[in-house]
C-alpha cells in the first residue's frame, strides 16, 4: 500500500475519506489488494458493479469496442449508443434517451429538461422544483440544490433558486409544496444515500396525482435503484406508477461511467439542437458495456434471482435483528439494496467488517447499507451474515 497511498496523499485532492487499501484486481464479488488479500464486496463500487467485477461478457464487449472506436462525439451517430437507446426505450415507459456520463449529470439534465419543457409550454414563471429532505442527487449545482441534506450545501451557497424540500412520505407537506408554479417533483423511490428509506405507495401515488393536477413533470432519480438493483429493472415498477422523466447511471454500464435520462417524446422534445449537450455522453465504449449489462439483466430468470437473493439476505438480516435487539432495529430496502438499521454506530460496524475484509457502506449513523453485485452467490450472503453475527456477539 505504501507507494500508492503516499502518492495519493501527496497529490490528490483531500475530499475523500478512504479505507486503507489499494485494490488491483477484481472478479465477481471478490476484490484483491496489492498483497493478494481477498475481500468480499457488498459495496460494489457504491451500487455500480451490477454484474460484479470484470464480468467476462462486459470485458469482452469493452475490448471489442475499444479496438474499433473510442470516441467521435455527438456530432455523429454510433451504433452502440443507438442500440442502447432502443433497449432502454423498449424496456421502459420512455420514448427517447439522452446520454451523459454520471448520475449528477443525469439529474442536471432532468432539471434543465423540466424547466425548459415548462417554459416552452407555460412561459417563464413555472420554475419551482419540489424535492425531498434527506435526498441525494449529486454534487453539481443543480443536483446539489435538489439534494435535501444541508450538510452538503455548506460553503456552496447560493444554490439554484426555486427549490422546495419536503419530508419523505409526508403527504400533506407534499400537497402544500406543489402548486401551479411547480415544473417538477424529483424523487428517489428509495432514498439510497439517505439511509435506504423507501417511499410509500401512497406518497408516490400522490406525487403522480399532484404532478398531473398542476402540469408538472414527475422525475424519478433511479441512479441507485435502477438496472435491477431492487429486483425489478426499474424501482418504479414496484409502485405501479410511471414517471415522466427517469435518471439512470451507476449500474447502467456495470463499472464504466455512463448516465442516461429517459422521457416520452412530448417531454424530451423540449431539448432541441443546441439546448443541451455532452461531449462524452453516450460514448461507444460505455454504451457497448451497457448493452452487455442489460442483455444479462434482462435475460430470463435474472431478476427473479435478484429478488430471491434479496429475500435470502433480508431474512438473514432479520434473524440477526431478532438475535441482537439491543444493537439492531430492523431492515429497510428492496431487492439487493438493503440497509441493516442499527442502534449502534453503523460506521463502526462497517469498519469492523472491513477489518474482516468485507466491504459495506454506512450512509447514515443508523444504516449499514448492503449493495452487493446482483450476481452475488448465496454462499457469499451466508459468509457476510456469519461474520456479522460474530461481530455483533462480540
Ligand atoms: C440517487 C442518486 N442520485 C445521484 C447520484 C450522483 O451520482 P454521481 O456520483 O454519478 O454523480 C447518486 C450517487 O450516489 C445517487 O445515489
Amino acid at each position: 500500500m505504501g507507494v500508492v497511498k503516499d502518492l495519493g496523499e501527496h497529490y490528490l485532492a483531500r475530499n475523500y475519506r478512504r479505507f486503507p487499501v489499494v485494490f488491483v484486481r477484481g472478479k465477481g464479488s471478490r476484490l484483491f489488494d496489492e498483497e493478494g488479500q481477498e475481500y468480499l464486496d457488498f459495496c460494489a463500487g457504491i451500487a455500480v458493479c451490477a454484474l460484479g467485477h470484470c464480468p467476462d461478457e462486459v470485458v469482452r464487449a469493452i475490448k471489442e469496442q475499444a479496438e474499433r472506436l473510442l470516441h467521435v462525439s455527438n456530432l455523429y451517430w454510433t451504433e452502440p449508443q443507438a442500440r442502447l437507446a432502443q433497449v432502454l426505450v423498449e424496456n421502459s415507459f420512455a420514448e427517447r434517451v439522452f446520454f451523459c456520463n454520471s448520475g449528477a449529470e443525469a439529474v442536471e439534465t432532468a432539471l434543465k429538461l423540466a424547466r425548459r419543457w415548462a417554459y416552452l409550454r407555460h412561459g417563464p414563471d413555472k420554475t419551482g422544483i419540489v424535492a425531498l429532505e434527506n435526498s441525494f442527487h449529486g454534487r453539481t449545482y443543480g443536483a446539489l440544490s435538489v439534494t435535501g441534506q444541508p450538510a452538503y450545501w455548506e460553503g456552496f451557497k447560493p444554490l439554484v433558486p426555486d427549490v422546495f424540500h419536503v419530508p419523505a412520505n409526508d403527504l400533506s407537506a407534499l400537497r402544500a409544496a406543489v402548486n401551479e408554479r411547480t415544473c417538477a417533483v424529483i424523487l428517489e423511490p428509495i432514498l439510497g444515500e439517505g439511509g435506504v428509506i423507501p417511499l410509500s405507495r401512497e406518497f408516490m401515488a400522490e406525487a403522480r396525482r399532484l404532478c398531473d393536477e398542476v402540469g408538472a413533470l414527475l422525475i424519478f432519480d433511479e441512479i441507485q435503484t435502477g438496472i435491477g438493483r431492487t429486483g425489478k429493472l426499474f424501482a418504479y415498477e414496484l409502485y405501479g406508477i410511471l414517471p415522466d422523466v427517469l435518471c439512470l447511471a451507476k449500474g447502467l454500464a456495470g463499472g464504466l461511467p455512463l448516465g442516461a435520462v429517459l422521457a416520452r417524446e412530448e417531454v424530451m422534445s423540449a431539448l432541441t439542437p443546441g439546448s443541451h449537450a455532452s461531449t462524452f455522453g453516450g460514448n461507444p465504449v460505455s454504451c457497448a458495456a451497457a448493452l452487455s449489462v442489460l442483455e444479462r439483466v434482462l435475460s430470463p430468470g435474472f431478476l427473479d434471482e435478484v429478488r430471491l437473493k434479496g429475500e435470502a439476505l433480508r431474512k438473514g438480516l432479520l434473524s440477526l435483528v431478532e438475535e441482537f435487539p439491543e444493537k439492531l432495529k430492523g431492515v429497510r430496502g428492496a431487492g439487493l439494496l438493503l440497509a441493516l438499521e442499527t442502534r449502534i454506530p453503523a460506521g463502526e460496524l462497517c469498519e469492523a467488517l472491513f477489518s474482516r475484509r468485507i466491504l459495506t457502506t454506512a450512509p447514515k449513523p443508523d444504516a449499514l447499507r448492503l449493495t452487493p453485485p446482483l450476481t452475488v452467490a448465496y454462499r457469499e450472503i451466508d459468509a457476510l451474515l456469519s461474520v456479522l453475527r460474530e461481530l455483533l456477539s462480540g
